[in-house]
């Protein structure tokens, strides 16, 4: 069997559109890690996050290397991170957004200079080190960085749980909910 492209109008996929279909496949849990900056907080979508270690509780999550948010975890180490429930949906969109408005692509002088605040509309308590603990995550976690590794396009962020709660109810939002691919 030939696989085909949609509407079967351009031959076979291509060994890395095949690849990519396959990574699709992997399901994330929708995340919102927080981060703080001279009293600022500030906070992003992620779903590349995952514990990595039972001894010492360690977890992992990976940042584009322009992230206004990694750039303030290497300043300070502390973050934080928030699983979203099923019921989150609109809440995760408040987060899709760039901190700085010239990570879009094609956007004029005036809109990539604008910084936009992910958090004006979301109800958040802050931890002691000034992290974002979101109002409706359903688990949140205050970690802090250990080691950041460089790992293709993207770094790696290790950290040491501080302290994490079970905070809602219900299940988790996933990759497989909200149907939004950051993979492939
Ligand atoms: C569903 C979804 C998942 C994402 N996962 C990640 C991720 O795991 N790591 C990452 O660096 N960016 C991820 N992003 C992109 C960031 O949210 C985006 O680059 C954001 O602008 C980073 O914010 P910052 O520049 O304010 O730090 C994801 C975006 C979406 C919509």
């Amino acid at each position: 069997m030939t696989e085909q492209g949609p509407g079967h109008t351009r031959g076979p996929k291509t060994e890395d559109e095949l690849i990519q279909d396959a990574m699709h496949e992997l399901p994330y849990g929708i995340y919102v890690i927080g981060s703080t900056s001279a009293g600022t907080p500030n906070a992003m979508i992620a779903d590349w996050v995952m514990q990595m270690s039972f001894s010492p509780r360690l977890i992992g999550a990976a940042f584009e290397r322009d992230s206004t948010n990694l750039s303030n975890i290497r300043a300070n180490r502390a973050l934080t991170v928030n699983l979203l429930d099923e019921e989150s949906m609109s809440l995760a969109r408040s987060f899709v957004q760039p901190t700085s408005g010239a990570k879009v692509q094609g956007r004029s002088d005036g809109a990539a200079a604008v910084r936009h605040d992910k958090l004006a509309d979301v109800d958040y308590r802050l931890d002691q080190r000034g992290c974002p603990i979101l109002d409706d995550a359903l688990i949140w976690i205050e970690a802090e960085a250990q080691d950041f590794v460089e790992v293709g396009d993207h770094v790696l962020v290790v950290a040491r749980v501080l302290t994490a709660r079970v905070q809602g109810s219900g299940d988790p939002l996933t990759s497989t909910i909200t149907g939004w691919s950051y993979s492939g």
